[in-house]
């Protein structure tokens, strides 16, 4: 971060994210291509040691994206045919789409606006004998409400954390990624650290973690890095199941090491940049900041504010354009997968039944938050948006 000064200029483009990469990441990958060895190697090996450590959980597993660690989770609970698992009406479409992938039914659920997150009430009512599963999005960093989420659910129905949004966060004290009996990552270039493409899958259960190991590559009984490392390297392993080539190369690996060594220091700015924002909208009547209670160690993947419709002299589309016209990239929060074409023909889901998702469809406006901006940043936004018409 640059202490209030913009590193490019004033009339630069401010963008909506932009990964903070420099020398160390372009060091690590270096030493990647010199060591013959680019697929899952030893850098997969020492990022998954160091991120289980820093999430508090027994395992964690490399693999090439958040997506891929959803349905991974979702394989290897067992989840297929006839199956229905909870997701939330307001999230990102992969978290709705490998359930799909699954054979099995999305059961969306409406979340609370104010969170962006599930709604225990609505969870409840969305139960029946055929859930076989619940997927809790982290979303924009915000851990969901666990501890409601498992008062409610029958014994035996497993909470998948997607916490595509959610490396760093916690919830009272505890990591994301330990919540639940799976936890899902992302390392896309718009969260907190990134590798390019990438994800991590975490669980505490060895059983799971035998299966997730195992299916992330092609299903095969023994990695080819302990293969081709050990005495008799031409023996090829037993496949017992259907696996995927899910695996993350040495090279994103290297990057993901150095991000994660970052990662609370990354944190600790975005929470600089985030109060500074809270303190500038206060300026503004018809803009919520996003809520940042204290039990919810927020990692503020992205900064959501909300435009409050009755107040407002512009629509949420409008104010995204003015700030494209003043050279700076603004974002809807997400989409209300409920609301998309594909869910809509195949699910015939109904929007309107989920007026929490469509009001953060509607209303939610990510504005600009990432590690190579600063204060002088957030004041141009925020004076953008006080001239909006
Ligand atoms: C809530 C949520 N789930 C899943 C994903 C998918 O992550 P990936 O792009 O790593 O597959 C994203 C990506 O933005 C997300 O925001």
């Amino acid at each position: 971060m640059d202490n209030g000064q913009n590193k490019a200029g004033v009339e630069a483009f401010l963008p909506i994210a932009r990964p903070a990469t420099g020398p160390e990441e372009i060091e690590a990958v270096r030493k990647v291509l010199e060591s013959g060895w680019l697929t899952q190697g030893p850098f997969v090996a020492e990022f998954e040691k160091a991120f289980a450590s820093r999430h508090g959980v027994k395992h964690a597993f490399a693999v090439t994206s958040c997506t891929s660690a959803l349905h991974l989770a979702l394989v290897v609970l067992g989840i297929g045919p006839g199956d229905e698992v909870l997701v939330p009406a307001f999230t990102w479409v992969a978290t709705a789409n490998v359930v799909v992938h699954c054979g099995a039914k999305p059961v969306f659920v409406d979340i609370n606006p104010g969170s962006f997150n599930l709604n225990p009430d609505a969870v409840s009512a969305a139960l029946t004998e055929r859930t076989k599963a619940v997927i809790a999005v982290h979303l924009f960093g915000r851990i969901a409400p666990m501890d409601e989420l498992r008062a409610i659910l029958p014994e035996g129905i497993p909470i998948v954390e997607d916490a595509a949004c959610a490396i760093g966060a916690s919830y009272s004290g505890r990591p994301a990624g330990s919540l639940g009996e799976i936890g899902c990552f992302s390392l896309h270039p718009r969260k907190v650290v990134t590798c390019g493409e990438g994800g991590v899958v975490t669980t505490n259960d060895d059983e799971l973690a035998q299966l997730i190991d195992t299916y992330r590559n092609h299903g095969a009984s023994v990695s080819e890095e302990v293969r081709h490392r050990g005495g008799r390297p031409w023996e090829l392993p037993a496949f017992k199941v259907f696996g995927f080539n899910y695996r993350m190369t040495d090279i994103q690996a290297a990057i993901a090491q150095v991000q994660l060594r970052k990662l609370d220091r990354f944190i600790d700015e975005r929470r600089q940049l985030a109060d500074h924002y809270d303190a500038r909208l206060q300026s503004i009547d018809w803009i919520r900041a996003p809520e940042r209670p204290d039990h919810a160690g927020h990692s503020l993947q992205a900064y959501v504010a909300t435009i409050d419709p009755l107040r407002a002299p512009v629509s949420r589309n409008r104010a995204l354009a003015v700030l494209q016209e003043k050279k700076i990239g603004a974002r809807p929060g997400t989409h209300a997968v409920v609301a998309l074409e594909a869910y809509r023909r195949e699910f015939g889901v109904d929007p309107q039944r989920f007026p929490g998702a469509m009001a953060a469809e509607a209303q939610s406006i990510a504005l600009p938050l990432h590690n190579e901006m600063g204060c002088a940043d957030v004041d141009r936004v925020v004076e953008a948006l006080e001239k909006a018409e």
